[in-house]
């Protein structure tokens, strides 16, 4: 922990008018790297999310021998080594805060000739691994973790995988990445059965650089053995980013924001799904398809919230929105009901205590429970919240402002820079009147 902390001071009331875009997905930036440097050929990204998390993957394959230019804003020229041209990074990786470098890591750490350890941030050190360290193992892998589970992971080089059928107990894309990687390197098929639908974009990534993915039902398989093609990668603004925008101008009256170029994948909108089933005023413009991902501009206006159950089948797909769902649920009318989502435990933060902590000390009543909570909307008051280091915390009661009847300041906001650097200066260009300051602890 570092003895410093970001405070966010956050002025009550306002609305959100006009044109933004948020910065480049960050589950799709990660993949760019990963699939780019293991292709033949250079592979050129634009919109290339440049927050901590994805530069963290950058800079690992840049340590595994990898060139990789930044000629520009979110522009990445990528000079392919080839799926077994890795070179040993002789020193410890370190992937900081980010759990999807490390558990998608650990899959092609798995297939590759040298020993790997793969370290994290405090956060990212209390993050559980066997879901991917125990079916890579069945692959064949060999890999150590802490005695509870958690990084640092240490890879061994040159075990030979062989393709399994897994069927993966939670509804993970991390875990299912995961093997799907490995799966490139294993003798034979690796399938992946989903318990439901998650982000499919590994897949579609892989199909992109030209490598057979097949799919049944909610099985999905690759055969060992084949090569990926460089090319070009037109990465999306993260709908995750966005969620926060489309709840602070739902919830704040006078509000009309126009978010461009959104990725709108199907595995992806339950947020735009969810908001929608609370009365919101969400409209889809310029529909498209870029380098196999569905794009769409987002218009978004104040309308009244009412409290709703979250239909489970949507919380895979809206898995990472949460903290800002829970602040719609604050400002609207009655109940919102979420069950199914214990996931959200084991993410940056316990997301569900962290939360309820959050709206707690800002007066708005909810009941946490083991796999998701209870709110009940009401006045959002004043007060001092801690992140908890967590980014998606920060920048959701960020957001609660907007309905605030004073000011609310945040504690413990730097990692809002693993996905979304920018995020104070467009929240203010949007309307809002954010300040940062760094202080001691
Ligand atoms: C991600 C998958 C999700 C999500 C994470 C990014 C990915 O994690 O929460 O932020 O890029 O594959 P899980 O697979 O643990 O649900």
């Amino acid at each position: 922990m570092t003895n410093t902390s970001t405070l966010f001071t956050v002025t009550p009331g306002g609305a959100l008018k006009g044109r933004i875009r948020v910065p480049g997905d960050k589950s799709i930036s990660h993949r760019s790297i990963m699939l780019g440097s293991l292709a033949e050929g250079i592979t050129e990204v634009e919109g290339f999310l440049e927050g901590e998390d994805s530069l963290a993957t950058l800079e690992a394959f840049r340590a595994m021998g990898v060139s990789i230019e930044r000629p520009g804003p979110g522009r990445v020229i990528i000079h392919g080594v080839g799926l077994k041209g890795l070179r040993d990074p002789t020193m410890p990786v370190n992937l900081g805060n980010s759990g999807t470098s490390m558990r998608l890591l650990a899959g092609l750490m798995a297939g590759q000739t040298f020993d790997v350890e793969m370290v994290g941030d405090e956060s990212l050190s209390r993050r559980p691994m066997r879901r991917v360290t125990s079916p890579l193992a069945q692959m064949g892998a060999t890999i150590s973790t802490s005695p509870e589970g958690f990084p640092p992971l240490r890879i061994k080089g040159g075990c030979r995988l062989k393709g399994i059928h897994y069927d993966m107990p939670v509804a993970s894309a991390q875990v299912k990445s995961a093997l799907l990687l490995a799966g490139l390197y294993a003798q034979g098929r690796t399938c992946v059965t989903e318990p439901a639908p998650t982000r499919d974009h590994t897949e579609r990534m892989l199909t992109g650089f030209g490598y057979t993915v097949s799919r049944e039902g909610s099985t999905v398989c690759v055969e060992g053995g084949g090569s990926l093609k460089g090319g070009h990668v037109d990465v999306p603004a993260d709908i995750s980013s966005a969620a926060f925008f489309l709840v602070g101008a739902s919830i704040a009256p006078n509000s009309d924001l126009y978010l461009e170029h959104v990725g709108i994948n199907p595995t992806r909108i339950g947020v735009i799904n969810i908001l929608r089933q609370m009365g919101a005023n969400i409209e889809l413009l310029n529909e498209k398809e870029v380098g196999g991902e569905p794009v769409a501009d987002l218009r978004v206006r104040y309308s009244p919230l009412k409290g709703i159950r979250i239909p489970e089948e949507q919380v895979p797909l809206a898995i990472d929105e949460f903290p800002a769902l829970f602040v719609a649920a604050a400002c609207a009318e009655g109940q919102t009901v979420l069950s199914g989502a214990a996931e959200l435990r084991v993410k940056e933060s316990d997301r569900i205590q962290t939360m309820a902590d959050g709206l707690a000390i800002l007066g708005v009543e909810s009941s946490p429970r083991d796999d998701g909570i209870v709110i009940t909307g009401g006045q959002i008051g004043a007060g001092r919240v801690n992140s908890h280091g967590d980014h998606r915390i920060a920048m959701a009661f960020t957001m609660a402002a907007l309905r605030a009847n004073e000011v609310i300041v945040l504690e413990d906001c730097a990692n809002v820079r693993t996905s979304f650097p920018d995020f104070v200066p467009l929240a203010n260009r949007a309307g809002m009147v954010i300040s940062e300051h760094v202080v001691g602890r």
